[in-house]
């Protein structure tokens, strides 16, 4: 049973992914591309961006690379790990080019902006490298490429938000979307290196964020993600009005749409998720009552290194006023086991924080030094693999234990489900999630006519660590 119903739904299980149009999209190109994408949703994201600017140029998207005149990877760097898989993938692409002289690979994204030309450096390896922020010029670069010149644009933006090229959803459920409402991140959290990879923060245009929303609704989209990385900093000033929208303005405004489409958003820095917030998401059924909130660490001194800005007690509290306002409400988060200095009772304090927050789910990582962040360069990384392997083994396995114990609380609760499409187990049963981003999973034959887009009220009957099962 347990193995059964193990859906996997937001983890890396979607790494490297390749992206195909929706059925009835297929239009005729004279060219087509390939494109893979690692990391983060906000890569996903861009990749549709990406997609739509090809699509204007004549390429049509493929999911076979045998196929393609263009190989795409939008990369993620975020831990060396994800930089080293897509190298092993560029080694294989490799033979292929020697198959098919004329073929063009291409670096986008964190990868492309953290390495620049090197990566053009190695033989034959990549024609085109192209930073996040330069997208719009891919048509130019992959002239200039198919030309037998190296193309690259790694240069970073104050204002690009691609707010006007509407994304191609491709490889979409037809169901649900994610939406980049700002780019580029101010925070210096001292071991990521998101900064140096996607540049300052900005925020997009209010009014083209509603109407791709809308737009998405009218296709029969149901449910929407707003993407940033760090979505409480959203801050448009409308120069005309001079209105400011902050981000519980533009969660409100868009919850007005229609009460039947879902909002969802990621991801949340503790520090900046404010009151109004919280009353906006409690006031409107159709927000969603699901908030990731990474914490990094539950230790006050760790938390000080990593820039964080909070200690142990302020994101206690923060938990606490979530709670207050929603007491529903799903909370997740991202843990680094591991950090430079890391004592035990700091590790300790982090089990103690994922204890007393009760985590429905939780993103778990050893710390992974990153060539360029500030503790890079001013802290040692000094906690040999061995201790990092084990505290993240303990960190896992308490989280796998809150996750059953939070499905455990929901057996006999009776959700209302989006449902998404068939449970990738099996084709008798739907697959969706509740407002708390659960997946539950149920019988087709109880529901007569449901189609994906449609909400169902499901009872909970069995669970696992991972998936409700209901009836
Ligand atoms: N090492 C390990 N994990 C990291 N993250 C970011 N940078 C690093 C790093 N250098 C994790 C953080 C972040 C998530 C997206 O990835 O937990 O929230
Ligand atoms: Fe990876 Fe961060 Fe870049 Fe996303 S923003 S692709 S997580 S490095």
């Amino acid at each position: 049973m347990t193995e059964l119903w193990q859906e996997k739904v937001h983890d890396e299980a979607r790494q490297g992914e390749a992206y195909a149009p929706l059925p009835g999209e297929e239009i005729a190109y004279g060219r087509k591309f390939y494109i893979e994408s690692y990391g983060c949703q906000m890569n996903f994201s861009d990749s549709e961006i990406v997609a739509s600017i090809l699509n204007m140029e004549g390429f049509g998207a493929t999911r076979q690379v045998e196929e393609a005149d263009l190989v795409l990877l939008n990369t993620c760097s975020i831990r060396e790990k994800a930089e080293q898989t897509v190298r092993k993938r560029l080694v294989e692409f490799r033979s292929l080019k020697k198959q098919k002289p004329g073929l063009l690979v291409g670096v986008l994204g964190c990868m492309a902006e953290r390495l620049k030309t090197k990566l053009l450096e190695e033989e034959q390896l990549v024609d085109l490298v192209v930073g996040p922020d330069a997208y719009r010029t891919l048509p130019g670069l992959i002239q200039e490429a198919g030309d037998g010149h190296k193309a690259v644009n790694v240069l970073l933006s104050r204002d690009e938000t691609y707010a006007d090229i509407a994304p191609v959803r491709l490889d979409s459920n037809g169901v649900t979307a994610f939406v980049s409402i700002m780019r580029g991140c101010n925070n210096m959290c001292s071991f990521c290196v998101v900064p140096f990879t996607r540049g300052r923060e900005r925020s997009r245009d209010a009014a083209s964020i509603e109407s791709e929303c809308r737009d998405l609704f009218n296709r029969g989209f149901r449910e929407v993600t707003l993407l940033g990385q760090n979505v409480d900093s959203y801050h448009w000033v409308n120069e005309q009005s001079g209105t400011v929208v902050s981000f519980a303005n533009l969660l409100e405004r868009i919850a007005q749409i229609n009460p039947l489409l879902r909002i969802r958003f990621s991801t949340s820095h503790p520090k900046d998720i404010t009151d109004h917030v919280l009353e906006v998401m409690a006031s409107y059924p159709n927000i969603c009552r699901y908030i990731h909130l990474p914490v990094q660490s539950g230790s006050t001194r760790i938390l000080q290194l990593m820039n964080r800005t909070y200690t142990r007690e302020w994101y206690l509290a923060k938990v606490q006023r979530i709670r207050e306002y929603m007491p529903d409400c799903g909370i997740s988060s991202d843990i680094i086991a591991g950090f430079c200095t890391e004592k035990e009772e700091d590790h300790e304090d982090t089990l103690d924080v994922m204890r007393k927050s009760l985590y429905d789910f939780s993103y778990m990582f050893m710390y992974s030094e990153r060539p360029g962040t500030l503790a890079a360069k001013r802290y040692e990384d000094d906690i040999p693999e061995m201790v990092k392997k084990r505290r993240l083994s303990e960190i896992i396995d308490l989280q796998n234990r809150l996750s059953l114990e939070s499905n455990e609380r929901d057996l006999g609760k009776t959700f209302e489900v989006l449902v998404e499409g068939n449970s990738r187990r099996s084709d008798d049963y739907w697959m969706g999630r509740n407002s708390q981003n659960k997946v539950i999973v149920f019988p087709k034959a109880a529901y007569p006519g449901l189609q994906p887009g449609a909400y169902a009220d499901v009872t909970v009957r069995r669970c696992t660590q991972g998936t409700l099962l209901g009836e």
